[in-house]
């Protein structure tokens, strides 16, 4: 099976892999990205997703951008920082990579870009890591006072496929999988693009963690029952004050464990947390075609002429998060703004 989700071809010059999710669960296939439109498409129509995987993908992109032609950084950036608004790690990857390159005379900028493209995949995958470090402590915690499985509530997917390799939210519950600490995850399906069902639980399945897939609308009732122990969500974007935009339905999840009383976290690397945005209403929420919510396997689910909303993400208050588990530990919200200034 694949290690990464992105890499560089060993067999073709210039040539970007990945592993394509729009083909998943059915199909473990690769997309090659031979050019900068490429790299935008694959962004746009979701071949890769996910707030660190897009962040990534984006410098890969602009890797292929600076081989085509050095000279076109700005349009480059332009193309790039338009395919998908809510997760700040685009813009963090491209500012990174403007400031990089910019100073830089054209001829150098191919190299440097491709070199500048590792590097950031190699970082993520490093930060994944840790934050699967900081987090598996509190899965412990669970099981020495249960003596049981760990149950944890996940939504959409925060996996390995979301990022360069272990996932965000998935970090702490592979690395608790890897020390025999025994783990359950309850996967949400994630309507309307089922990043749960056939992202979220084809992972954990090759990765052999106990997992079970359930409607989105599950989780009230798997949280009053007491079925979970902690909620563990991903996040896109993360505002000074600790307001978290992740993917729609995240809000109802954190209201939920906080009636119940079951801890409900945001498990980040560095490049999510935004400085420039001081609260979620800042935050832009991306709008999808309509089309995602009124058919299913292009099939009309709804009267002719229904209109439908399709927000894509949603914004939880910082006051209902309980902790956010980063590269850099276990935060409180009011430990970000300081952690950022740093
Ligand atoms: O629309 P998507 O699939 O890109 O949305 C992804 C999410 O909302 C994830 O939960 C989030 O990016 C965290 S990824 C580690």
């Amino acid at each position: 099976m694949f290690e990464r989700t992105i890499w560089w071809a060993a067999d073709e010059a210039s040539t970007v892999v990945v592993v394509d999710q729009t083909r998943l669960p059915h199909e473990a296939a690769v997309a090659r990205w031979r050019c900068l439109d490429d790299a935008a498409a694959g962004i746009r129509t979701m071949q890769v997703r996910g707030a660190p995987l897009i962040g990534v993908a984006a410098a890969h992109g602009l890797a292929l951008a600076m081989h085509d032609d050095p000279r076109s950084l700005d349009g480059a950036i332009e193309l790039l920082a338009a395919t998908r608004p809510t997760a700040v790690n685009l813009r963090w990857a491209l500012e990174r990579g403007r400031a990089v390159l910019e100073p830089l005379a054209p001829d150098d900028r191919p190299e440097v870009a491709r070199r500048l493209s590792t590097e950031m995949a190699d970082e993520d995958a490093d930060a994944c890591r840790a934050i699967g470090e900081a987090g598996v402590g509190l899965l412990a915690d669970v099981h020495e006072r249960t003596a049981r499985p760990v149950q944890v509530l996940t939504h959409c997917n925060a996996g390995w496929l979301a990022c360069v390799e272990w996932g965000t939210a998935t970090a702490p519950v592979y690395v608790a999988h890897e020390r025999g600490i025994p783990v359950h995850v309850w996967v949400s399906e994630t309507r309307p693009r089922n990043q749960g069902a056939a992202l979220t639980a084809w992972e954990l399945g090759h990765r052999g963690v106990p997992h079970t897939l359930v409607v989105d609308n599950a989780a009230g009732h798997l949280l009053r029952t007491g079925m979970v122990d902690l909620v563990v969500v991903g996040a896109d974007r993360i505002a000074r004050n600790g307001d978290v935009a992740n993917k729609i339905g995240t809000a109802l999840k954190a209201l939920a464990a906080r009636d119940a009383g079951v801890p409900f976290l945001v498990a980040a690397p560095r490049s999510t947390f935004d400085p420039q945005t001081a609260d979620g209403d800042a935050i832009p929420i991306e709008e999808r075609d309509d089309d995602e919510i009124l058919t299913v396997n292009g099939r009309p689910i709804a009267p002719p002429g229904t209109r439908a909303r399709n927000w894509a993400f949603d914004v939880t208050a910082a006051r209902l998060v309980d902790r956010y588990v980063t590269d850099r530990g276990v935060l409180e919200a009011s430990e970000i703004t300081g952690w950022l200034r740093g």
